[in-house]
């Protein structure tokens, strides 16, 4: 058995340039999926799979991420006066009480691999998981992220979660290059390659769990000094030549939430498995001509 999955990493330090002007002074990573923030999703997902310390990458702008995983004692008063317990339950369940919030700046925005290197004096020399918030994951059996930290656990090599995309997609994201047919060991990882060189059609999406031996590949000086970002998948692709990595194929559905349509179809989709909000739903289709 290996060192025990239980610090998880956030970027968050983005600007959310998609969602502009609602991110100008507002984290992207707190827009609703109804009434619960991208960001409780994947803190909700890195607590059910075994992380008990959160290390949230952040900038200015941010205040309301800190809120929102912290107190607020005038406003469970507020609740408690009214006999809204379950109100209360409700806000004070986002940080259980055995979970650690820490938040850390990035100062420039130089890439996820530079995002991940700030908070390398926070992870020590401990496995971690890295979190995109932006992808929200609605997983078919258990929690992706616990799977893969069972994987980690088992063998101590890295794991990351993969999709399938569509051809034309491959240039959005990490692509892997499986070591052989049998899927599971990756011999390569390129980082949003052209649709012609691209080594397949698996996509790495937002879930990692890494050994910290990637921090030997990712130096947030010299990013610093260079100003030229660092990608996460290059540091991967570094680290496959002393150590192995995992890339697992995800259980279930993911919503690309950093885009304005995937967004809207989390949200719709969500919403569908709400037999109140269905009726909304399904009634307001009914009323909109299509023209
Ligand atoms: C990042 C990573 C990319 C990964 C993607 C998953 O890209 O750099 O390798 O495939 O997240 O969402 P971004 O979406 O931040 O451009």
């Amino acid at each position: 058995m290996t060192q025990a999955v239980k610090k998880a990493v956030f970027p968050v330090a983005g600007y959310g340039t998609r969602f502009l002007p609602v991110t100008k002074a507002y984290p992207k990573e707190m827009l609703p999926i109804i009434d619960k923030p991208l960001i409780q999703f994947a803190a909700e997902e890195a607590i059910s799979a075994g992380c008990t310390e959160l290390i949230f990458v952040t900038s200015h702008a941010k205040k309301a991420i800190e809120d929102h995983f912290d107190r607020n004692i005038a406003l469970e008063q507020h609740l408690l006066q009214r006999h809204e317990f379950g109100l209360v339950k409700t806000i004070n369940d986002i940080t259980p009480a055995n979970v650690t919030c820490v938040y850390i700046r990035q100062p420039q925005q130089l890439g996820l691999g530079n995002a991940v290197a700030c908070a390398r004096n926070l992870i020590k020399d401990e496995p971690f998981a890295v979190i995109l918030a932006d992808d929200l994951i609605r997983s078919n059996n258990g929690c992706c992220l616990a799977d893969m930290v069972a994987h980690y656990q088992q063998t101590g090599h890295s794991v990351l979660a993969v999709e399938q995309v569509a051809k034309e997609d491959v240039s959005n994201y990490g692509v892997v290059e499986y070591e052989d047919t049998a899927k599971g060991y990756i011999k390569n990882i390129v980082e949003k390659p052209e649709v012609e060189n691209a080594p397949s059609n698996y996509a790495a999406v937002g879930r990692y769990v890494l050994s910290p031996k990637v921090f030997e590949f990712l130096d947030q000086q010299v990013e610093i000094e260079s100003g030229k970002e660092q990608q996460l998948t290059d540091a991967l692709a570094k680290l496959l030549a002393t150590d192995k990595i995992f890339a697992m194929e995800l259980n279930g559905l993911r919503y690309d939430c950093g885009k304005k349509t995937g967004y809207l179809k989390a949200i719709i989709d969500c919403a569908m498995q709400e037999p109140a909000y269905r009726e909304v739903i399904l009634s307001a289709m009914e009323n909109t001509p299509c023209t």
